[in-house]
C-alpha cells in the first residue's frame, strides 16, 4: 500500500484536524510528520471538542495506530498534558500512540530563545506560537539538539546540560530578556519520564514494514503549505517544510510510496501571525467571516486574519504538494453573504500576474476578484450534497474548474457528522 497525505493548502488551521479524525477508519496508521505544538488541530464529535498539538488526529478511534513521526519537535510538558486531557475518554494510549526515537525534542531554553528572538524584532515579529520550534528546528539542522531516542541514554542529563549550558549563552546576548529556568525544568523533567514510559521506535522501519504488509496509512499535516520553509511567504514562515515532500523526510517513506494527496482549504481564507496575505478584509466583511467562522487560535487564541479564497495561491500550493483531490472546509461560515468574491489574478507593479510571485512582504499586491453568488441560508442540518443549493455546488464546480483537481469533500460544519462527500469523478 502506499501512503496517503493529509495536507492544509493555505496558512494553516484548514480544518485538517476533523478531516483525519473523519478519514481514520479508512486507514490502519495516522502518522504526524512534522511541526510540533504550534499546531492546534480540533475535532469535534458526541458534543465535545477537543484540541491536539503533537498527538495525530486519528487518536480517538480505536484499532488504529496513531505516530509522531521523526519530522515533529515534541514539548515533553506540552505532550504530557495532552495525555492528561484525553484521560478521561480512558484511550489505552500505550496500545495506540507510538513516538519516533529521531524526533527531536524541545526544551525550556528552546522556548525562551523563542521569545528572545521575537522580542529583538521589534516591528518585523513573525508572530510565532512561542513554543520553541524555529529555535529546536535550528538546532536539529545546526546537528546539537536532542532527540527522544537519547531520554533513554545513561548519559542524557549530560547531554541536556551541555545544550542548555549553549542557550544561556546566547540568551546572554539578548539584553533586559528575563527568565527563571529553574521553574519551567521540574516540568520538562516529569515530561520526559513520562515519555520514556511510552513506546519509542525506529518509524521509518516500523512504516516501512507496514507498508509492505499492506497496512493504510495517513499522514498529517500540520500548519499549511504557505508557511513552509522553503515555499510559504518567508520569512513568515514555520521552520519545517509542510509540504507533500515533508512527509518523505519527516516519516522515512521514500517518494514513490507516496498515494493520494489530499489538499483542504476553506471556502475563504485565514492567517494568524504576522506577514503577508494578499485577500486579507480589514473591514465589516472580514469582521463577520472571523465572527461567523469562530476565527480564533486553537493554539494560541489570537484572532485570526480573515479574507477571500485565493486561487492564484490556491493553484501554487496545488502544483508544489501534488495534489489529488480536495476538501473545501467551512462552506458554513460563507451563509451570511448574498454574493462571495474569488481572488483570480493580482495586479503587481500594473500587470496582472495569475501565479504566486517570488516575495510579496516588500510589494504591493492588489487582487483582482470574481464576484460569485451565495448561498445565503445555513448549511449545517445538510447531510448530502445533493440537496445543497445551487449556489453552493456551482462554487464547488468553478473552483474545480480553476484549480483542476476535484472536491471530494465539503465541510458544513465543525462536527464528524457535518462532512458531505463526493466520488472522484473521471473526467472534471
Ligand atoms: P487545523 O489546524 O487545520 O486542524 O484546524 P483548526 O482546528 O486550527 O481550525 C479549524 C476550526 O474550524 C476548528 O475550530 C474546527 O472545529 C472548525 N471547523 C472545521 N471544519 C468546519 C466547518 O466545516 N465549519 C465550521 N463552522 N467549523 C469548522
Ligand atoms: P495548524 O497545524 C496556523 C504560524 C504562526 C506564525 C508562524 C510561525 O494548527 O494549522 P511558529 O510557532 O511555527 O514559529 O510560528 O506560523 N503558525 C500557524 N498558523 N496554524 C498553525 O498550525 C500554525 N503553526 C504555526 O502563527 O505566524
Ligand atoms: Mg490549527
Amino acid at each position: 500500500m502506499k501512503v496517503d497525505v493529509l495536507l492544509g493548502l493555505q496558512w494553516g488551521d484548514e480544518g485538517k484536524g476533523k478531516i483525519v479524525d473523519v478519514l481514520t477508519p479508512q486507514y490502519d496508521i495516522i502518522a504526524r510528520f512534522q511541526g510540533g505544538p504550534n499546531a492546534g488541530h480540533t475535532l469535534e464529535f458526541e458534543g465535545i471538542k477537543h484540541v491536539l498539538h503533537t498527538i495525530p488526529s486519528g487518536i480517538f478511534r480505536e484499532g488504529v495506530i496513531n505516530l509522531v513521526g521523526n519530522g515533529v519537535v515534541i514539548d515533553p510538558v506540552i505532550f504530557q498534558k495532552e495525555l492528561e486531557k484525553l484521560a478521561p475518554f480512558k484511550i489505552d494510549i500505550k496500545s495506540r500512540l507510538l513516538i519516533s526515537k529521531k524526533a527531536h525534542l524541545i526544551l525550556p531554553t528552546h522556548r525562551l530563545l523563542d521569545a528572545a528572538s521575537e522580542n529583538a524584532k521589534g516591528k518585523n515579529k513573525i508572530g510565532s506560537t512561542l513554543k520553541g520550534i524555529g529555535p529546536t528546528y535550528m538546532d536539529k539542522t545546526g546537528r546539537n539538539g536532542l532527540r527522544v531516542g537519547d531520554i533513554f541514554s545513561p548519559n542524557f542529563k549530560e547531554k541536556y546540560d551541555s545544550l542548555v549550558e549553549k542557550h544561556v549563552g546566547i540568551l546572554k546576548h539578548y539584553e533586559g530578556f528575563e527568565y527563571n529556568l529553574v521553574e519551567l525544568e521540574g516540568p520538562w523533567m516529569e515530561g520526559i519520564e513520562t515519555l520514556r514510559q511510552l513506546p519509542a521506535v525506529d518509524s521509518e522501519h516500523y512504516l516501512n514494514a507496514a507498508i509492505k504488509s499492506g497496512k493504510k496509512i495517513l499522514a498529517e499535516g500540520a500548519q499549511g503549505t504557505m508557511l513552509d520553509i522553503d515555499f510559504g511567504t518567508y520569512p513568515f514562515v514555520t521552520s519545517s517544510n509542510t509540504v507533500t515532500a515533508g512527509t518523505c523526510t519527516g516519516l522515512g517513506v521514500a517518494p514513490n510510496k507516496i498515494g493520494k494527496v489530499i489538499g483542504i482549504f476553506k471556502a475563504y481564507c485565514t492567517r494568524v501571525g504576522s506577514g503577508p496575505f494578499p485577500t486579507e478584509l480589514n473591514d465589516e466583511v472580514g469582521e463577520l467571516i472571523r465572527k461567523e467562522g469562530h476565527e480564533f487560535g486553537a493554539t494560541t487564541g489570537r484572532p485570526r486574519r480573515c479574507g477571500w479564497i485565493d486561487i492564484p495561491q490556491l493553484k501554487y500550493a496545488i502544483m508544489i504538494n501534488g495534489v489529488t483531490e480536495l476538501s473545501m472546509m467551512k462552506a458554513d461560515v460563507l451563509g451570511c453573504f448574498e454574493s462571495i468574491k474569488a481572488c483570480t489574478h493580482y495586479i503587481i507593479n500594473g500587470e496582472k500576474v495569475d501565479y504566486f510571485p517570488f516575495d510579496i512582504n516588500d510589494t504591493e499586491v492588489t487582487p483582482v476578484y470574481e464576484e460569485l453568488p451565495g448561498w445565503n441560508c445555513d448549511l449545517t442540518q445538510l447531510t448530502e450534497l445533493d440537496q445543497a443549493p445551487k449556489s453552493l455546488t456551482d462554487y464547488v464546480k468553478y473552483l474545480e474548474q480553476k484549480l483542476e483537481v476535484p472536491i471530494t469533500v465539503v465541510s458544513v460544519g465543525p462536527d464528524r457528522k457535518q462532512t458531505l462527500t463526493k466520488e472522484v469523478p473521471q473526467v472534471i
